[in-house]
């Protein structure tokens, strides 16, 4: 497997003279990828019809010259002002039901049809002119969908939009009455145009039908990119990539991803664990200037297991101090190279820096990039130099599988924030603690949705909060000779967001009963045998088995029978690392405590061991200074 690296270009803000002396340096520093184009719109069709590909045409040719292949990215995620005198009604409206309007980007509704046209439009005209161009080596369709709270949007399109998804979905109000339960509050209605969007409703909407919400919104998501997709696919036979984000779960990213053949993402460490990784001031401290130790991990196995064949990218690399977080300070030296070779080491096929040379004008004033804006070398650049020498000396190696398969199901997310029960019951936190209690055991981890044809082959499957466990699923999770972990909370809800009948979770030979729920606010937690204590969540569970680990009052929190098991809480990381390191050793995996912010990953047969640490750290016998790193062979 070839490894790249790559950088993100904007030639429309640079005076043309200097686009060869920029595609050189580049050149020069070992970066061999260069994404343009994606936010170029009105540059290249300045009114309606009028197309001005000359100079992206000349751009294309520069780079190209260097020696460097082009990622041309579809300019979508930013209609230009004409197109909203063409279309007034494409803007997203908010929750509070007010338009989001024009000055920054993503200002449009997933639902709009016009606007949808108008999109396969440009990438069609795109695809025409550069699709079977050789320099031309990868397509980027929009940017990163669902950024700054676009997915969700309660505009008079998606109204409309909402009513024909449900009607198709269920074909007669009888259908949706009965299946939402709207005899509940007298909430029947008697024609899909009665519907509205579930804002702005007196108390909170009925559940079932801010879960539809939700799976429409997705559903706009998907449809939105299957235009563009459908007007490129016959153009080229490039593939075709979106570059997902951090932490933004709107969407179903593996719908999505069955349309595309590279998942990418965009990564961003220090300003993700100022605003979105959960953790105490401490925590926040110790990782300042690292980034949080698993977060990056979490979604490079995610993305893997979201593009075809475990096919992924880093599009957007963090270089140094970015603008959008409450506070933005400077990585460690050497993070920029240590995050490099981590997206390497989960098995990214490039990783490309955003960007090249920080822009002196406009809402990124403050961002750095691999250049200063005066055109200085930036550490990021030094780098990302360095990271070319090294992967370039990497020996070559496959994926493989790895032990333990964490579920991921994007529903399931949807539907804990329509129906949390608790204030912090979330469903990303509560995945992303247990991969962060496989990673302290020195684990590696593939993250896969709730497909039991993509889970076969494993030792241990985390299956925490899902759901709802359809026939397939169960039949799977009895039969598969895997170590299983289902719970909390999984198999609760039918996919209408009712309750499960009878009462869950509904495991084939392991028969246990839900009987109630509890959510615990901070400092409730109840301890439990063997130490740790359950927090945030626990069940009351009637079974016949006898539990592995109760309450100290003697309540049921792990059950076992045969290989599978149910875990009834929310267990705090000592409880985690218990439960996890006994199914291990049931599951024959080998484990191995990390020091505190030491991780490694296996690559074939070799691993990379990783210091996100402020302080060095002793790991077999090798000394890991700060940021330091060390490719190892497997043990
Ligand atoms: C990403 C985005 C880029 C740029 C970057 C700044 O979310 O795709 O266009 O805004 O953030 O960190």
């Amino acid at each position: 497997m070839s490894r790249k690296l790559g950088v993100c270009y904007y030639p429309e803000h640079w005076p043309e003279d200097q686009w060869p002396r920029d595609a050189a340096r580049m050149k020069a520093a070992g970066l061999t990828l260069v994404r343009i184009g994606e936010f170029a719109w009105s540059r290249l069709e300045p009114s309606p019809g009028d197309l001005q590909f000359d100079w992206l045409d000349r751009a294309v040719a520069v780079l190209a010259e260097a020696g460097l292949e082009v990622v041309m990215g579809t300019p979508t995620a930013t209609p230009p002002r004409w197109m909203l005198d063409k279309h007034p009604d494409m803007l997203a409206h908010d929750a509070e039901g007010r338009p989001r309007g024009f000055g920054s980007r993503r200002h449009y509704c997933f639902a709009h049809l016009g606007y949808r046209a108008e999109a396969a439009r440009i990438a069609r005209i795109m695809g025409e002119r550069y699709g079977r161009d050789p320099r031309v080596v990868a397509w980027q369709i929009d940017n990163e969908y669902g950024c700054h709270d676009t997915t969700l949007s309660y505009s008079p399109a998606a109204r409309d939009g909402f009513r024909d998804w449900l009607a198709q979905r269920y074909q007669s109000t009888e259908a949706l009455n009965r299946a939402w339960g709207n005899v509940f509050w007298s909430m029947d209605y008697d024609s899909f145009d009665q519907i509205e969007l579930p804002n702005l409703t007196v108390t909170e909407p009925n559940p079932s039908h801010a879960m539809a919400f939700r799976r429409f919104a997705s559903d706009m998501v998907v449809a939105f990119n299957r235009a563009q997709v459908e007007a490129l696919r016959t153009l080229t036979d490039a593939p075709l990539i979106h570059n997902y984000m951090g932490r933004v779960t709107e969407f179903d990213h593996h719908d999505l991803g069955a349309d595309l053949e590279i998942a990418s993402w965009d990564s961003y460490p220090m300003g993700f664990l100022m605003d979105r990784v959960e953790g105490d001031a401490a925590h926040k401290a110790t990782y300042l200037r690292q980034g949080d130790p698993d977060f990056q991990a979490f979604h490079h196995d995610l993305y893997r297991g979201v593009g075809q064949d475990g096919r992924w990218w880093i599009m957007e690399q963090q270089p140094g101090p970015v603008n959008w977080a409450p506070w933005n300070p400077a990585p460690l030296p050497g993070m920029v190279r240590l995050w490099s070779h981590e997206a390497f080491a989960h098995g990214a096929e490039a990783v490309c820096y955003f960007r090249w040379r920080q822009a002196p004008f406009a809402q990124e004033q403050m961002h750095a990039g691999l250049l200063r804006a005066d055109d200085a070398e930036a550490l990021g650049l030094v780098e990302a130099r360095q990271v070319a020498e090294e992967i370039a000396a990497l020996p070559e190696a496959r994926m493989s599988r790895a032990p333990v398969a964490l579920v991921f199901n994007y529903p399931s997310q949807w539907a804990w924030e329509v129906q949390p029960q608790g204030a912090d019951f979330d469903y990303f936190s509560l995945c992303f603690e247990m991969y962060r209690g496989l990673r302290k055991l020195g684990l590696s981890v593939d993250i896969l949705p709730a497909d039991p044809a993509r889970l076969s082959g494993y030792d241990l499957i985390l299956v925490p909060g899902l759901l709802n466990l359809s026939a397939e699923m169960t039949a799977f999770l009895a039969e598969t000779p895997a170590q299983v972990l289902v719970g909390p909370r999984a198999g609760s809800k039918t996919p209408e967001l009712t309750m499960a009948l009878p009462l869950g979770p509904g495991l084939n030979g392991l028969e246990a009963t839900v009987t109630h729920v509890e959510s615990l606010p901070p400092g409730a937690g109840r301890a439990l045998t063997g130490g740790g204590q359950a927090e945030r969540w626990i069940e009351a569970i009637e079974s016949p088995i006898p539990p592995r680990i109760t309450t100290e009052d003697g309540a049921p929190v792990l059950l076992s029978a045969d290989r599978q098991s149910y875990l009834a809480a929310w267990p705090d990381p000592e409880a985690l690392s218990r439960i996890l390191r006994d199914l291990c050793a049931q599951a024959g995996i080998n484990t191995t405590e990390m020091p505190e912010g030491v991780r490694q990953r296996a690559m074939g047969p070799h691993r990379l061991v990783v210091n996100y640490s402020p302080e060095t750290r002793i790991f077999e016998d090798d000394h890991l200074p700060p940021a330091g790193l060390l490719w190892k062979l497997a043990s």
